[in-house]
């Protein structure tokens, strides 16, 4: 039995990526495919360079689609379940990136019914007002308005129902069961629920990459079973690592325990508190021990949060690994680059976000990209 799980419900346990993809039949996202890349774009976002993004299915053959033309687009989600944390952000900061370096369209999907049927105590009112603030959250990331389509599953089924009923249609009891561990007990809105997640795939007649951490992965597999046949790509996607909880390397920053989360929503002075007091630290017991035998960068979490998504500056985070290392930075000075990082970055965030707010119906209802859809989506 391994040590650690990985699913849409639960993560928990000191995961091991190099396991996780042999046990989920993923690939490993070799340098060489993200050479390729980069000799598209340029460069390589912070995620790529330093392995946030570990695996991927068929991103070899959204090179091909990039280089012969064809072209792309991008899908990802998330699940209204109460305000939205640092962990979040990252499948929807590497899809602005991609978006930005190829012009691609982007839907994002946010699924009300499948948070309202999967959690005890939310009602359909609360998973809306989640939906609204979360999807002003993602806006605010700065995607092109033309570009973007952001869609709340209860008010776009209009639109994706007879999809959903293709794909209902391909998938059984005993498939649904087995991906995703379904029970007797399960209500049977959950059991219908993947077809809503799957269906985005399939919006465009071109390929679709799906951004994503790790958890999200088992829909992939039953759309991967059924696209063809249904006349429609496999989708491709690319991976993340689990921005880890403060309060140490195992499981995933989690909105089910506040004190392993850095909310959008907190201010300077709770950003401070939190990680001060809570942030699992690599270092010694005693500044002299720390001195004398230096800190663990793999283990320290505000190392590892500038190493995943705080400081971008390549030289900078390696003096830093070295400098813990050996004892000459303490854990507090490590601690602090890391509160005035996340304290300027989330400033910006909420600035922009009071930009975005009158914008918010041009990426859900009144946009480009919505519009075009309503003309061009054939299959509704
Ligand atoms: P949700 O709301 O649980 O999560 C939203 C996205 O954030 C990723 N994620 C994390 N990434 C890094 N570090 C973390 N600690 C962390 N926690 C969560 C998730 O993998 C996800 O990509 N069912 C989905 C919503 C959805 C979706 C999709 C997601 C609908 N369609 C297509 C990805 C792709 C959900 O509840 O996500």
């Amino acid at each position: 039995m391994d040590e650690f799980e990985v699913s849409p419900w639960n993560v928990s346990g000191k995961i091991d990526y190099d396991k996780l993809i042999e046990r989920f039949g993923t690939q490993k996202l070799e340098n060489s495919l993200l050479e390729e890349l980069k000799n598209l774009t340029g460069d390589l976002h912070l995620f790529l360079r330093r392995n946030v993004f570990f695996s991927h299915r068929d991103f070899d053959k959204i090179l091909n689609d990039l280089k012969n033309g064809k072209g792309f687009y991008l899908y990802t989600g998330r699940g209204p379940s109460g305000p939205m944390h640092l962990g979040h952000l990252l499948p929807f900061i590497i899809s602005k990136w991609f978006q930005e370096k190829f012009g691609l369209n982007v839907y994002i999907e946010i699924t009300d019914d499948e948070k309202f049927l999967h959690s005890e105590n939310l009602d359909l009112n609360d998973t809306y007002r989640f939906s609204m603030e979360n999807a002003l959250d993602i806006i605010s990331l700065g995607f092109d308005e033309d570009r973007t389509f952001i869609f709340l599953d209860s008010e776009y089924i209009r639109n994706m129902y007879k999809l959903s009923l293709r794909v209902a249609k391909k998938v059984n009891y005993s498939t649904v069961k087995a991906v995703f561990g379904f029970k007797d007990s399960t209500n049977i809105g959950m059991l219908f629920y993947p077809t809503l997640q799957i269906v985005p795939t399939f919006f465009e007649n071109r390929r679709c990459l799906i951004p994503e951490a790790i958890d999200q992965d088992p829909y992939w597999r039953i759309q991967r079973d059924i696209a063809e046949s249904l006349g429609h790509y496999k989708a491709s996607v690319i991976h993340s690592k689990f921005l880890p909880p403060l309060t140490g390397i195992e499981g995933k920053m989690s909105s089910s325990m506040p004190e392993t989360a850095i909310y959008l929503n907190d201010s300077p002075d709770i950003v401070k508190r939190k990680i001060m007091k809570y942030a699992f630290s690599g270092g010694q017991a005693t500044v002299e021990e720390h001195r004398k035998l230096g800190g663990n960068t793999d283990v320290d979490v505000a190392f590892q949060w500038l190493y995943m998504m705080f400081e971008e500056d390549d030289r900078r985070i390696k003096d830093l690994e070295q400098g813990y290392r050996k004892g000459e930075i303490l854990t507090g000075e490590m601690k602090s680059i890391l509160i005035e990082k996340i304290n300027g970055f989330l400033v910006d965030f909420r600035n922009r976000r009071e930009k975005y707010r009158d914008r918010l119906d041009r990426f859900m209802y009144d946009g480009k990209l919505a519009e075009k859809m309503w003309e061009t989506f054939y299959d509704r």
